[in-house]
């Protein structure tokens, strides 16, 4: 399969310095989200059920866990989930903190019970009970069933008499800037809105008195969390497990959902290795270990997976990294009572955007998978899950209690399985995200489309003569003989000759002659003269040497350097091994001569040395560039000219131009 443009591979790790700098960016973008769960399960339930210091720890021991299951083939960060805000909260007020805990373990259970089941029947079964006119609607109602919290967190709720204008200039200031930097962001600012629109509420918090800092100057600089564990804290029980646990089924499809995305953004399909059963086993184990140790349910982070995208480092080293320093964070007392004096008022701000927010993907599923509401069976899926999710809906049998939500999911999977289909409607509703064939389809798109957008990059360049493409029918008749894998030895090192004489001559376009006087038979005129002691050919051995000839014919007098230099296969860096160039070469025009440019390591590389000699003009003349290779020469020697006969589409996944025409040295040589 071919692979996206990584700048640091998954199992790539970075030099000390960057490595820290790189995990604290994942730590940042991971944080707003995680320590936002337990400050809202409290507030709903109004008492403390959760804790940040233990969110955080759950958090990077979890992404540990899941990177030795999915044996670190996979950079997925996880932190608190958002899905479970409103099932804890409901399950916390029916069966207390432990019920709550006993619940989010038996989510982590049904993870790992889904991960076998895979592994032993596959994960078709997962599109027929998870189609997106489940997933949808019950995306739509974790949103939504949240909306109450922000309303009272800002104080606009009807019961409230008396408005604290205050807090409300907070919320509204905090949901302002949240919104801007949604809107106007740039780079990894867009990954953090809630953050930054946090800190930014907070210090306004701050400069309008609404912050006591009591809780700061009490605490300790180390503290060990305050875990929570069963036997010890409270005793296991299954009364909230109804109420949280099927909320698994919507966060299982979104677990699929950001490894498919991630996917796409690495070119390596996860959902065949590590696998499905991996990645499930991953996320269900650290969910059971965050719940063991009273902390929320883990889930794959979006955030996270936009850190990866934008930076192109894919390196598990850096998530793995960001864990620890999160289990860090957990420890640092102070740090921790500082952020537990975020007043709700903040919180209600950015949670004004953040819930809609939820809400909006689940429509986005609906939008996206084409889910037809002219079909009386989706409406009817859809309306009733809306409804029991957020009407209120309770059902309490002895001591156990179904949350709307649960009752929304379970009766979303019932109504999809029993609600007769027609055809048409089976078709439409798998769930793509789970077929592989289809997700390798949509890797080899994704990268096809980011070639393209290199040789988009590049023509914007043609156009400004940064690169000149000999442009001749008979040059690209040459060209067509040349690629033709059964054009012999003798007739390809001629063509590769010939074609070097018309980049020689393109590349001569602006040179200066100096004045003659000569004589014709029959009269004396002044006349014009290339001096050709100004110039210096320097091949690329060993394929540059194939279209030596073709420059010598035409300036004959050019001195000649040589530049050893071969690919290594599994880097593909250029290994220099041999060098020697004319003594006076600094006062020369130096044209680099080297049949291909591909990732264009070996021209760069050239170029160094040329410069280090004290050379200053340089052009480079290849039969065949690509546009991965132009741009690396034309960002890193903005200064040197490219002369091709043809600028071919991107680079294969093992370095070759295509459609090119193979390994040039080994053709002109006939070495293979
Ligand atoms: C080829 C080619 C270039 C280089 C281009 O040489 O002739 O020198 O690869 O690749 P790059 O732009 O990615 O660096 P190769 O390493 O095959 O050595 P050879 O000329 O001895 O065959
Ligand atoms: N080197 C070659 O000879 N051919 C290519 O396509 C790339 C590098």
């Amino acid at each position: 399969m071919s692979q996206a443009k990584l700048t640091l591979d998954v199992n790539e790790k970075p030099p000390v310095l960057k490595w820290i700098i790189l995990a604290l960016q994942h730590v940042f973008a991971m944080f707003g989200a995680t320590i936002l769960v337990p400050i809202l399960v409290n507030s709903a339930v109004g008492e403390t059920v959760l804790t940040i210091p233990v969110a955080l720890v759950t958090s990077g021991i979890g992404t540990l866990i899941y990177i030795l299951c999915t044996k670190g083939k996979s950079p997925v960060y996880l932190g608190s989930s958002f899905a479970f805000i409103t099932p804890i909260a409901v399950g916390a007020v029916k069966a207390g903190v432990g019920g709550a805990l006993t619940g989010i373990m038996i989510v982590g259970i049904i993870y790992v019970i889904v991960a076998i089941i895979i592994s032993i029947i596959g994960k078709e079964w997962l599109s027929k009970i998870l189609p997106p006119i489940v997933i949808g609607p019950m995306i739509m109602i974790i949103g939504l069933g949240l909306a109450p919290t922000a309303i009272s967190e800002i104080g606009i709720s009807s019961d409230i008499l008396n408005l604290d204008y205050k807090s409300i200039i907070v919320a509204v200031f905090t949901f302002i800037v949240t919104a801007v930097v949604m809107l106007n962001g740039k780079g990894f600012l867009k990954v953090i809105p809630f953050l930054i629109g946090m800190i930014s509420g907070y210090i306004l918090s701050v400069i309008l008195g609404l912050v006591d800092f009591t809780p700061v100057l009490e605490a300790a600089f180390f503290s060990i969390p305050d875990f929570i564990l069963p036997f010890v804290s409270y005793i296991p029980n299954l009364d909230a497990a109804m109420a949280i646990a099927p909320i698994a089924l919507v966060t299982i499809a979104e677990h699929i959902g950001d490894h498919t995305a991630l996917s796409t953004i690495i070119g390596k399909n996860l959902i065949k290795d590590p696998g499905l059963n991996r990645t499930l086993l991953g996320d269900g184990i650290a969910t059971f270990v965050a719940g063991l140790l009273g902390g929320p349910a883990n889930t794959t982070y979006g955030e996270n997976t936009s850190v990866v995208g934008m930076t192109k480092i894919a390196s598990v080293w850096v998530i793995g990294l960001a864990a620890i320093f999160a289990i860090l964070l957990g420890f640092l007392g102070k740090f921790t009572a500082l952020v537990s004096t975020i007043p709700n008022a903040v919180l209600g701000g950015v949670s004004l955007i953040l819930y809609g927010f939820i809400a909006v993907n689940g429509l986005k599923v609906l939008i996206e998978n084409r889910v037809d509401f002219s079909k009386s069976r989706n409406v009817i899926i859809a309306s009733s899950m809306l409804v029991l999710g957020l009407g209120g809906a309770a059902i309490n049998i002895s001591t156990v209690a179904i949350s709307g939500m649960s009752l929304a999911a379970i009766v979303g999977v019932l109504l999809n399985l029993f609600l007769p289909k027609d055809k048409e409607e089976t078709k439409e509703e798998k769930f793509e995200n789970i077929d592989v064939e289809n997700l390798d389809r949509k890797i080899e798109n994704e990268v096809k489309q980011e070639g393209e957008n290199v040789k988009e990059e590049v023509e914007e360049k043609i156009e400004k003569e940064d690169i000149v493409i000999l442009d001749h029918p008979l040059v690209e008749h040459k060209l067509s003989i040349l690629r033709d894998k059964n054009t012999g030895t003798k007739e390809f090192r001629e063509l590769v000759s010939e074609l070097g004489m018309f980049l020689c001559y393109e590349a001569m376009r602006d040179a200066t002659l100096d004045d003659v006087e000569i004589e014709t038979p029959l009269q004396k005129i002044s006349s014009k003269r290339l001096n050709e002691d100004k110039y210096a050919f320097l091949p690329i051995l060993r394929a540059g040497t194939g279209m030596l000839d073709g420059l010598i014919k035409v300036i004959p007098n050019a001195k000649i350097g040589h530049i050893g230099m071969y690919r290594n296969e599994e880097t593909l860096e250029p290994v220099r091994y041999f060098f020697k160039v004319p003594s006076d070469i600094k006062s020369r025009e130096v044209l680099i001569l080297d049949p291909m440019l591909a990732t264009g390591g070996s021209g760069c590389d050239a170029i160094d040395q040329l410069k280090k000699e004290g050379v200053t003009k340089i052009k480079f003349l290849c039969l065949i560039a690509a546009p991965e290779g132009v741009k690396k020469m034309q960002d890193e020697h903005p200064d040197v000219k490219i002369y091709c006969a043809a600028l071919d589409e991107k680079l294969n996944e093992k370095g070759y131009i295509l459609p090119g025409l193979g390994d040039a040295g080994d053709r002109i040589f006939g070495t293979k």
